[in-house]
């Protein structure tokens, strides 16, 4: 079973009050989003090994670790994912970020892929998948299943709020695959919106209602 981390932090839960709130502008918004993934980003890099290496300091030699193992990539589900991207990428500017898009079918309501690109060297990184919102956890649990299609095994997934159906949809499905959240909060609504979430991430981040 994945685990789930909630990014308790309380910078990340005062910032996140503001980005809940319905009077918060777009630009607001946006820098509030940015600021959250930086400290998320924090939190999900906390495990990532180090090895050990010699530096000559102006005084001495010493014993020192820097980051080893695999580099990370970041997977934005387009188009929500788009608005942490800038903040991961200011604690791990090495990442390389590759795009999923997806659209539900009208019909059968299943996440359908219209877009995928991915760094080449994809396989060989360890993949942090990024959608704010984690709803039903169809759209995250499409990204996943796209990605370990295309031969990925490690993945973690951050979102911003979950919702508790969002988070069993994903432990189900991908028990492999740890889960960081800032909130999980109390359930999902008729609509498929987060309650008390903070509305459409989407619009909300490009000003788009
Ligand atoms: N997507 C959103 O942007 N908001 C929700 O509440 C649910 C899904």
């Amino acid at each position: 079973m994945g685990k789930v981390y909630i990014c308790d932090h309380p910078l990340i839960q005062h910032k996140l009050t503001y980005i809940r709130d319905e009077n918060t502008t777009t630009k607001d918004f946006r820098e509030l989003v940015d600021e959250v993934a930086t400290l998320m980003a924090y939190e999900i890099t906390r495990d990532i090994p180090l090895e050990k290496v010699q530096v000559k300091t102006p005084v001495t030699m010493a014993e020192c670790r820097v980051i080893s193992g695999r580099m990370l990539g970041l997977i934005p589900i387009l188009r929500a994912g788009l608005g942490m991207v800038d903040g991961i990428l200011k604690l791990v500017p090495a990442a390389k970020v590759g795009h999923i898009g997806l659209y539900r079918d009208p019909e059968t309501l299943e996440p359908v892929e219209y877009y995928a690109k991915l760094p080449t060297d994809v396989l060989e990184r360890e993949l942090i998948v990024i959608d704010p919102m984690l709803a039903t956890g169809g759209s995250a649990n499409a990204a996943i299943t796209a990605l370990k299609k295309r031969g990925c095994t490690q993945m973690k997934l951050m979102c911003l709020i979950a919702a508790p159906e969002g988070v069993q949809a994903v432990q189900e499905a991908h028990p492999d695959v740890d889960l960081y959240v800032a909130a999980i909060d109390d359930h999902l609504n008729d609509h498929g919106y987060i309650v008390p979430g903070l509305g459409d991430a989407g619009d909300r981040l490009f000003g788009t209602k």
